[in-house]
């Protein structure tokens, strides 16, 4: 067990397991997976949309796209096993390729990222010759080789503003990208790529449930929400900036809007704030069980291959990413 110890963990998972589920179950597969860990000099990292077996059983770094791609380019690891979908393992192997970088089940898409392929993107910078390309994550490696610089959902002004000229080509996610340019000047041209998981949300499905606090409720949604989604809430942000928001503010009433798996990771670190959230799962994310997890290091798979041009091509727009974002 990494991040928290045996009766943390415990404490962590009472309000989210039977009792008997955490014993028979949970507890037993975190052990063997720390021993494994140990043995085969592997880094676990663990995003935030993880179920909380999986989060805290035995992640040892957790986080949001840009944080956990931060932290594997910097790992001293033999090995990286990423505990979130397929897009994510494929940064780690692009940030550190020397490395053995492993999923627990490769079938962990996203619907952003297969919204577009590399030929699109040639297409469209054919079409807007000389406007830069900034990609959103969420997509594949071969479609960050044809990229300028990458974002996530925590710097995605920032990247839109640092990089030159007045239009900026932005990719696949046209509801982020609303977002983005309600908060630039520039011109931003998308694609029209979407998360399942948050393009179901509407602003009455806010309204109605701020109806049911009179006493005021804090909501916040993720910037992947449609821009009249976002309009409704009082915090909008990255899953680790919608972490700190609420671990810097009073307000103990909070709406999520954002996958379910946040919302019960959060109970577990926040006992005393009270959440309402619905239960929209990413199908991709619930496919990383600790089964899978434990299977993923006794076996040593599913390992991330990708082409060294490809590599060499995408380190580039996301080596750019992590010097804009943490330029000091
Ligand atoms: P962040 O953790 O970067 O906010 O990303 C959310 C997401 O949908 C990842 O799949
Ligand atoms: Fe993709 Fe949305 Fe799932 Fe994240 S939550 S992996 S953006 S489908």
């Amino acid at each position: 067990m990494s991040l928290v110890s045996k009766d943390q963990l415990v404490q962590k998972l009472k309000p989210i397991y039977l009792p008997h589920e955490i014993e028979e179950r949970i507890l037993p597969l975190a052990e063997e997976i720390g021993r494994l860990k140990k043995e085969k000099n592997a880094v676990i990292l663990g995003h935030n949309y993880m179920t909380p077996d999986v989060f805290w059983g035995v992640s040892d770094i957790i986080g949001d796209s840009l944080y956990l791609s931060k932290m594997a380019k910097e790992t001293t690891a033999n090995m990286i096993l990423f505990n979130g979908v397929h897009f994510m393992a494929e940064t780690a192997k692009i940030l550190s390729p020397e490395k053995k970088v492993l999923i627990a089940d490769p079938k962990a898409g996203c619907s952003l990222a297969e919204s577009i392929t590399r030929e699109d993107v040639k297409v469209l910078k054919a079409k807007y010759p000389g406007v830069p390309v900034v990609t959103y994550v969420n997509c594949s490696a071969e479609v960050k080789a044809e990229t300028d610089v990458c974002c996530t959902s925590a710097n995605a002004v920032q990247i839109v503003n640092a990089v030159e000229g007045d239009t900026v080509i932005f990719l696949p996610d046209e509801y982020l990208a609303g977002n983005v340019r309600n908060q630039t000047s520039k011109t931003i041209i998308s694609h029209p790529g979407r998360c399942m998981v948050h393009e179901i949300y509407t602003p009455e499905d806010i309204r109605s449930t701020k109806r049911l606090f009179p006493g005021g409720v804090t909501v916040i949604t993720h910037p992947e929400c449609h821009e009249d989604v976002v309009k409704e809430a009082d915090f909008s942000g990255s899953t680790s900036q919608m972490v700190d928001f609420i671990r810097n503010s009073k307000t103990d009433k909070i709406m999520l809007v954002t996958e379910c798996s946040m919302g019960d990771n959060l109970r577990s670190e926040f006992p005393e704030k009270e959440f309402v959230s619905t239960c929209q799962t990413c199908p991709h994310m619930k496919k990383i069980t600790l089964e899978k997890v434990r299977d993923a290091l006794l076996k040593e798979q599913f390992e991330i291959f990708l082409d060294e041009e490809v590599i060499r091509l995408a380190q580039k727009s996301v080596n750019r990413m992590l010097e804009l974002s943490y330029k000091k």
